[in-house]
């Protein structure tokens, strides 16, 4: 059996040029990038570092200008496989508000599965079970823009999960959302790939999201800079500051006292196990 869910070789992309006669530039060159199924793979990457066209390419909203993408064993450059393609790999953005296509909640969530032709007796008992997994069944017959960020994005969660894909995307899904709304949306996220089993791929700012992720990838000027495990990347404090991103605090805080020549691990991420990493360092005293 293949395992491999994603499968990304010497992809190269540009925008068209603005200035006529200007040749474009490479937004993405090179990028090689192997994603098992039913991972958690977090994308991390300074502002216009490409993660979002390397996202678009992940369901065939762009195609590659040069290498491939492949998807479930499906090349993105053959559009009789976009459909397909598109029921398998979901997207969410981080606008909400962007998201909404309908004034009640349950038509909303039915809206994709719908357009990717899913029978529409199927798609009512889908529709129950994604707002059900999601949290906001009790809100099927509200109108989605009186709903708080947060909830509104739990229903565009709930609209991929209708389509029953094997593969979500989410780019910066919490960016603008509160911390509860950011909990909430993190929560369903960690329930998708242990319960669904769904191959998971989260582009975000946050260090701690990304933390909880199994790999980390990180995008500096169109190319994969760093891969790895969490424990791993994180602890490459200085190469990370180099690449203008800022790590968990608990690794900050481990890092400082290393240099000061203090033997703690330096990848505790979160809170609770670097408590008991200190604590057990100085109780060695
Ligand atoms: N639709 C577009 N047309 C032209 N250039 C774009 C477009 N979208 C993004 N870019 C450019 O491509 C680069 C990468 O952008 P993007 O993939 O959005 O990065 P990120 O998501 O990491 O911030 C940036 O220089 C950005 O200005
Ligand atoms: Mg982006």
């Amino acid at each position: 059996m293949d395992d491999t869910a994603i499968k990304i070789e010497n992809l190269t992309f540009f925008y068209p040029s603005e200035e006529e006669g200007q040749a474009p530039e490479d937004v993405l060159s090179g990028v090689d990038l192997t994603v098992e199924k039913g991972s958690f793979t977090a994308i991390l990457g300074h502002n216009g570092s490409g993660k979002s066209t390397l996202a678009r390419h992940l369901n065939a909203l762009l195609l590659p200008k040069g290498g491939s993408v492949t998807v479930f064993g499906m090349d993105t450059r053959d559009e009789e496989l976009t459909l397909e393609i598109r029921r398998r790999v979901g997207m969410v953005f981080q606008n909400p508000d962007n998201q909404i296509v309908s004034n009640v909640v349950e038509e909303d969530v039915a809206f994709a599965p719908e357009n990717l032709g899913i029978p529409t007796p199927e798609i009512r008992t889908r529709v129950d079970e994604a707002l059900k997994t999601v949290g906001m069944y009790e809100f099927r017959t509200h109108a989605p823009h009186l709903l708080s960020g947060g909830q509104k994005q739990r229903i565009a969660i709930a609209g991929v999960l209708a389509m029953r894909p094997k593969c979500v995307v989410f780019d910066e899904p919490t960016a603008m959302l509160d911390p509860q709304g950011r909990r909430d949306v993190m929560r369903i996220i960690g329930r998708m790939k242990k319960e669904l089993g769904t191959t998971v791929i989260l582009i975000t700012h946050h260090m701690e999201e990304a933390a909880m992720a199994d790999r980390v990838v990180v995008m500096s000027d169109g190319q994969i800079a760093m891969d790895g495990a969490p424990g791993e990347v994180f602890t490459r404090v200085e190469e990370l500051e180099a690449l203008g991103l800022t790590v968990p605090d608990t690794v900050k805080l481990m890092w400082e006292l290393r240099q000061k020549g203090v033997d703690v691990p330096l990848d505790t991420l979160d809170v609770e196990e670097c408590a008991k990493a200190l604590a057990e360092h100085f109780k060695k005293k």
